[in-house]
């Protein structure tokens, strides 16, 4: 079984990026299993607390989390044309201790959604640049950026027919990036 990780950068209870997450998380053929990853329960990055003595208990389940996971996909909104603070954090909290990152060369997608025209362009481009530091092999097309992204649901809460098929293919392609990365 392939393990997918899915991360939202929204803490928000009624967050369109979670939605969209889970929504995706469906998407995955068998042979995959997708798991929401919370990230709103780790304490600020701070080196001072991540000593061997004394890691947050939150700081260790996420990492071992995120290490029994085969890929990643993460769906972030945009604050101030960059990531959200809590999914940075939870980038750096992944990312360390030093030599011990849990991304290392997991292949990674990413959605972008904002509630406006501009679809997060800005905040999947930063996104990007961490990955690449990161070494997670990115979904480069189709690239995904969901703009408007409150009409992309009817009125059950569920994602469009249009939305979804376009998903699907993203999916589709993650899943070729996945195989090919296999260890
Ligand atoms: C602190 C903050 C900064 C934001 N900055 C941007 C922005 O730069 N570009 C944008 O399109 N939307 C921006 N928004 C609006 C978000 O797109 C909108 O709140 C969206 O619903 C957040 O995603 P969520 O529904 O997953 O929480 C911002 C919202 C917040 C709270």
């Amino acid at each position: 079984m392939v393990k997918v990780a899915i991360i939202s950068g929204s803490l928000r209870k009624e967050s369109f990026s979670t939605k969209i997450a889970k929504s995706v998380g469906e998407l995955f053929p068998a042979g995959y299993e997708t798991q929401f990853v919370e990230i709103g329960n780790l304490p600020l990055y701070n080196e001072d607390i991540d000593t061997e003595s004394n890691v947050p208990a939150e700081y260790t389940a996420f990492r071992n989390t995120i290490k029994e996971c085969d890929a990643v996909l993460f769906v972030t909104p945009e604050y101030n044309r960059s990531i959200s603070g809590a999914l940075k954090n939870a980038l750096d909290v992944g990312s360390r201790p030093y030599g011990k990152s849990v991304w290392d060369g997991k292949p990674a997608a990413i959605i972008s959604q904002s509630i406006g025209n501009l679809s997060g362009f800005g905040a999947n481009h930063h996104l990007r640049q961490s990955l690449v530091f990161l070494n997670m092999p990115t979904v480069q097309q189709p690239e995904v950026y969901l703009a408007n992204s409150p009409e992309l649901f009817d009125e059950n809460g569920k994602l469009n027919e249009g939305t979804t098929e376009y998903l699907q293919s993203f999916v589709n392609m993650f899943i070729d990036l996945i195989i090919r990365y296999q260890r």
